[in-house]
C-alpha cells in the first residue's frame, strides 16, 4: 500500500426517525435530529489514491467509470477534504457495493461514509469519530450516521461543529432484523438531495420538525429499553409524517407504489396478530420491515408471498465504518 492510498468499508443505515430538509443546504445542517441502525451484511468498499500526477479526480463505481454528475459530487466533497489537509492533489476513487444489482438500494450514506474514512486516512489525517462523522455529513447527510457503530443518533446542531452522529447503543444491544422488501429495481425519480430542498414547500414540514424532539425521545428510549411496541408505533408514524411532507411538497413527491401500501397494511395486521414487526420507507418504494430476530424468518416468508415483492434482503445491526487492507 502506497503512503497516499487507503481503503475503507461502511454500511448503509435505515433511519427510524428520518432526516428530511436542511436548515443549511450547503453544510447539510438538518432541520431535525435523526436516529438509525447500520445494516450489517450490506456494505460499500472504497479505495482512494491521492497522487501529484493526476490532473483531475476519477471515480470508478462497480467497475465502470461513474457518470459526470456522480463525479462532480465526489470531487466537490474531496475539495472539502483537500481544504482540511491543505493539499491540491487529485484522487482516484474506486468504489464497489455488495448490494444486489438492480435493487434500487444504492446508498449515498455508505458511499460517503466509506469515502470519508478512506480519503482522510490516505492523506494521513488522524481524526476522532466525531470529526469523521462531521466530514461525512458534508458529502451526504445520512452518511454521518454510518460512521459510528450500531444504533446511532445524529444531533441536528446549528453549525458544522455541533452537527454529528454518535452511537447510542452497540450493534449487539438489540437483535432486530431489517427485512427489506424490494419492490422496484428502478432508479428513484427524485433523489434525496433534491427532495430535501423541497421539504419547506410543504405546509406540513414545520409541524413535522416541531414534533421531532418528542419522536426522537420516544424512539431513543424504546431502543435503550428494547421496548418494541412503542418503537414500532413511533417508527411507523415518523415514516408516514415524512411521506406526508413529501406528498404535499411543490412539486409533490410520491414514492409509494400500490404494493408498498399493501405491505404497510399487512405489516400492521401481522403486528396486531402478535408478530413484532413494523415498517419504514425512505425516498423510494421499497419497504423496510423491522422485526425481532425471532420473527424475521416468518416475516421474510410472508413478504416473499406478496405478489410484486421481487426479493427480501435481511440485515442485522451493523458495525462502524472501518479501514481495511486495500
Ligand atoms: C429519506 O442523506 O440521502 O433516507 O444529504 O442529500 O445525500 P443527502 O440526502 P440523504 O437523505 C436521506 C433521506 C432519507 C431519510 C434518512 O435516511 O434519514
Amino acid at each position: 500500500m502506497s503512503a497516499f492510498k487507503a481503503t475503507a468499508i461502511a454500511h448503509p443505515n435505515i433511519a427510524f426517525i428520518k432526516y428530511w430538509g436542511n436548515r443549511d443546504e450547503n453544510l447539510r445542517i438538518p432541520a431535525n435530529g435523526s436516529i438509525s441502525m447500520n445494516l450489517a451484511g450490506l456494505f460499500t468498499r472504497t479505495s482512494v489514491t491521492f497522487s501529484p500526477e493526476l490532473n483531475t479526480d476519477a471515480l470508478v463505481l462497480n467497475g465502470k467509470p461513474a457518470d459526470p454528475a456522480a463525479l462532480r459530487r465526489v470531487s466537490r466533497f474531496l475539495d472539502f477534504i483537500r481544504g482540511f489537509a491543505k493539499t491540491g492533489w487529485h484522487a482516484e476513487v474506486v468504489s464497489e457495493n455488495n448490494f444486489p444489482i438492480g435493487t434500487g438500494l444504492a446508498s449515498s450514506a455508505a458511499a460517503f461514509a466509506a469515502l470519508s474514512q478512506a480519503a482522510t486516512a490516505a492523506l494521513g489525517l488522524t481524526l476522532t469519530e466525531q470529526e469523521l462523522s462531521r466530514i461525512a455529513r458534508l458529502g451526504s447527510g445520512s452518511a454521518c450516521r454510518s460512521i459510528p457503530e450500531g444504533f446511532v443518533e445524529w444531533q441536528a446542531g446549528t453549525c458544522h461543529e455541533d452537527s454529528f452522529a454518535f452511537s447510542i447503543a452497540p450493534a449487539t444491544h438489540w437483535d432486530l432484523v431489517d427485512c427489506i422488501a424490494v419492490v422496484s429495481s428502478g432508479h428513484k425519480s427524485t433523489g434525496s438531495t433534491e427532495g430535501h430542498s423541497l421539504a419547506n414547500t410543504s405546509p406540513l414540514q414545520p409541524a413535522r420538525v416541531a414534533d421531532a424532539p418528542r419522536r426522537l425521545e420516544k424512539v431513543r428510549r424504546a431502543i435503550l429499553e428494547r421496548e418494541f411496541a412503542t418503537f414500532a408505533e413511533v417508527v411507523e408514524q415518523d415514516s408516514t409524517i415524512m411521506h406526508a411532507v413529501m406528498m404535499t411538497s411543490t412539486p409533490p413527491l410520491f414514492y409509494w407504489q400500490p404494493v408498498s401500501l399493501e405491505i404497510m397494511q399487512k405489516v400492521s395486521q401481522w403486528r396486531a396478530e402478535g408478530i413484532p414487526c413494523c415498517y419504514t420507507l425512505d425516498a423510494g418504494p421499497n419497504v423496510h420491515v423491522i422485526s425481532m430476530s425471532s420473527s424475521a424468518p416468518e416475516v421474510t416468508s410472508r413478504l416473499n408471498s406478496i405478489p410484486g415483492v421481487k426479493q427480501v434482503l435481511q440485515a442485522t445491526p451493523g458495525g462502524p465504518a472501518q479501514l481495511v487492507e486495500g
